[in-house]
């Protein structure tokens, strides 16, 4: 390449001709035609305006006429790379619009088809029901706790105070694992998780533990052999019956709204003393109770329906888990989910719960979570 101030060189300032510069605008020109993507008009827009362009490098010469020849030659150089710059973003638009048609050809979708949607699923209602009795908990800061289906048979029993001659028991009600002798069982309660917290936790304890339950049962509308129970327990100093109370009956109106409850005394080995949550039966309110002209069938007209099991805890069974009975005391409570099911989503048939149907599970969407 030849610099300012050098000698006039022909051969090389020769690129600067008139004809010479046409052929570069052609060249260029043509390039750009050719082009038929916006990937080539790259491609093309590098060779004929970039830095080492023919026009480019022909510019570079200016510098190498004799003074009079400059501005002349400039002038034509300026004009033929205007031209070319034109012709440029001339054809980019035009590029670039038809790669925009074929693209939304290629992308286009035709709404008026058939489609073949897979139904989205939905949460079980026994999972967002126990979700939800979970989060009460939860928000008062209570832990959950879990335990295994297949339990020892002391900690669903005999921990629980529960003697061997309990008739809950025997193979008629309790689902033992083979052979017998091993003393496993499919528990029978969410019970066992009350001992397995106190032998693993610290105390205080505030548990709720939400699972599976196995009996021996019928299956119909309001047994399965297979149901989900929640377990609370809390052990901790000066805890009375009142902390039952109060608790159950948040628990009752987070699930059920403004309801009354009342606790109706009741036995269980595990507590003492215990009583059975009733709730008023939120279909006839108690009106059906001496009123044979409207009678209720969802309380038998006895104006309450028992919720669940409860209890102080025994101070045997604190004692069976290695706490103290003179400095700690606490409260259990128990309760079947599918029956709370029952009552706060008006499900009738237990048998809906497991068949797995995804129309039941549609139907409560939203109202059991
Ligand atoms: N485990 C009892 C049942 O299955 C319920 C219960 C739990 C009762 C805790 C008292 C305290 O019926």
């Amino acid at each position: 390449m030849s610099g300012r101030g050098d000698n006039y060189d022909p051969k090389q300032v020769a690129v600067l001709s008139e004809e010479a510069v046409e052929e570069m605008v052609a060249d260029a020109l043509a390039a750009f035609e050719a082009a038929g993507s916006v990937a080539e008009l790259k491609a093309a827009r590098a060779a004929h305006t970039g830095e080492k362009s023919p026009l480019a490098l022909a510019n570079r010469e200016i510098g190498a006429l004799p003074p009079q020849a400059r501005k002349e030659t400039g002038r034509r150089i300026g004009q033929a790379r205007g031209r070319v710059n034109q012709a440029l973003a001339a054809r980019q638009e035009v590029v670039s619009a038809a790669e925009l048609d074929q693209r939304l050809v290629a992308e286009a979708v035709d709404v008026t088809l058939p489609m073949d949607l897979h139904p989205a699923g939905a949460i079980h209602p026994i999972t967002g029901l126990i979700d939800l009795m979970s989060d009460v908990f939860v928000a008062m800061g209570w832990e959950i706790a879990e335990g295994p289906e297949v339990e020892a048979e002391w900690l669903n029993f005999d921990a629980l105070n529960i003697h061997a001659d309990h008739p809950a028991r025997g193979t008629t009600d309790t689902l033992f694992v083979d052979p017998i002798e091993n003393h496993q069982l499919l528990r029978t309660h969410t019970s066992p998780v009350q001992i397995r917290s106190l032998l693993d936790r610290p105390l205080p304890v505030y548990v709720v533990c939400p699972g599976k339950v196995y009996r021996a049962d019928e299956f119909d509308a309001t047994h399965v052999p297979v149901f989900h129970q929640i377990e609370g327990l809390c052990v901790d100093k000066g805890i009375t019956m009142a902390n039952l109370k109060g608790t159950l009956d948040h628990l009752a109106t987070s699930m059920f709204g403004d309801i009354r409850t009342r606790l109706r005394p009741n036995y269980f080995p595990f507590t003492e003393p215990s009583a059975e949550m009733d709730l008023e039966c939120f279909v006839c309110h108690g009106e059906s109770v001496g009123n044979p002209e409207r009678p209720c069938r969802t309380c038998r007209s006895e104006g309450w329906i028992e919720w669940g099991g409860c209890g102080v805890v025994n101070p045997r069974v604190l004692a069976a888990a290695g706490v103290d009975p003179d400095v700690y005391s606490g409260f259990a409570f128990g309760m079947g989910i599918e029956r709370t099911l029952m009552f706060r989503n008006n499900a009738a048939d237990m048998r809906d719960m497991v068949e797995g149907d995804i129309r039941f599970s549609r139907s409560l969407k939203g109202e059991a979570r």
